[in-house]
């Protein structure tokens, strides 16, 4: 087992059995337990976590339906509405098990319920492994405007047991793999190199890759928690990735990865212009990402939605468009302000 300092909690990544966690159930040994699944991990997950931990044998199974385009508020209400009519207290323990949907839309389930309810994470995805369930964010999207409506919470503890790697279909770790680009492409050259040679093996996660990358994100958290300064960097590709993914949410329903993922590749384009990023960088990073990870053909109509969308990113100040930039592979700047014709042309240099 490795083991990470989070702000208030722990980070065990390693075998679930080899972890404190059925020590840390212990605490809860009179409480109710309720478990979040989505149908992939009801199918995939839930049975070793329930038949692993007999702690777990009685607990309420909440099953959520799957995808981004259900981390709506609606669907929250339904299992506010569960807990209730399961009598969850304030003293329960909510154990979110799946990838970020679930534990971003499962930590704000718990922190609104009652003013607030423990809850962990046992991410299964990769992204929600490398990234989501790390750091408190927690939310549901309002329509197409990703995680619009969310608070800053911190899980109670966050369980990463790596066997669940092996239930991802490919398109789901290449989802992962794309937020382990972004934490070397803002704080680590080596580690852009060692994450982009793991596209070519998806299969098997090296392990100490996706410790290295948990490290990087809490690196960020832990000196910035409520992202006033630097863990804005870790928001790199997500301004114009955060409109291609809300964008496409019910026609191409792009993963979170891949949006990112273009979303960094246009943020890199703009870099160039702005930030000082050598065109030789960018065109390594160009070749990474365009090697796996399909650019949608982006009409004038999508172009002009998408960069209107712009205007409501949470990152914005005083009406300015705010967004974090790379002068080189490995340093990233945050707080740049970018007008909407630069961002036009990054999408209309994509467009064919
Ligand atoms: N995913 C970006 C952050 O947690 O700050």
């Amino acid at each position: 087992m490795k083991y990470i300092d989070a702000i208030d909690y722990k980070v065990e990544v390693g075998g679930l059995p080899q972890s404190s966690f059925s020590d840390y159930l212990a605490q809860y040994d009179k409480s109710n337990k309720v478990i979040l699944v989505d149908e992939n991990t009801h199918e995939h997950c839930l049975s070793y976590l329930i038949t692993t931990f007999e702690e777990l044998a009685q607990a309420e199974v909440i099953l959520l339906p799957e995808g981004e385009d259900n981390k709506q508020l609606e669907i929250a209400f339904g299992v506010w509405e569960a807990l209730t009519e399961y009598r969850i207290g304030r003293h329960d323990l909510i154990i979110n098990l799946g990838g970020g949907v679930i534990t971003d839309m499962g930590g704000f389930i718990a922190s609104c319920y009652k003013r607030g309810v423990d809850f962990i994470n046992i991410p299964t995805s990769l992204l929600a492994m490398v990234d989501a369930s790390i750091g408190g964010k927690t939310g549901v999207n309002l329509g197409a405007f990703k995680n619009q409506i969310g608070v800053f919470s911190n899980p109670k503890a966050v369980y990463v047991d790596t066997s669940f790697l092996s239930t991802l279909p490919e398109l789901e770790v290449l989802s992962g793999i794309a937020e382990m680009l972004k934490h070397g492409l803002i704080s680590d050259a080596d580690l852009f190199s060692r994450v982009a040679e793991q596209i070519n093996n998806v299969k098997s996660i090296d392990s100490d890759l996706l410790f290295a990358c948990i490290e990087v994100k809490n690196r960020v958290v832990v000196q910035d928690p409520l992202e006033s300064g630097v863990r804005k960097t870790l928001n790199f590709g997500h301004t114009i990735g955060h409109v291609i993914e809300g964008h496409y949410m019910n026609t191409l329903k792009l993963s979170h990865g891949h949006s990112i993922a273009i979303g960094m590749l246009l943020e890199a384009f703009l870099s160039v212009e702005l930030a000082s990023l050598s065109q030789e960088e960018y065109l390594a990073i160009h070749h990474v990402i365009t090697a796996v990870y399909e650019i949608p053909l982006f009409t004038p109509a999508d172009i002009m939605a998408m960069v209107d969308m712009l205007d409501n990113d949470k990152k914005n100040k005083g009406g300015k468009i705010l967004s974090c930039l790379i002068p080189k592979i490995g340093k990233c700047t945050f707080d740049i302000e970018v007008n909407k014709d630069l961002f036009t042309r990054a999408f209309k240099a994509f467009q064919s």
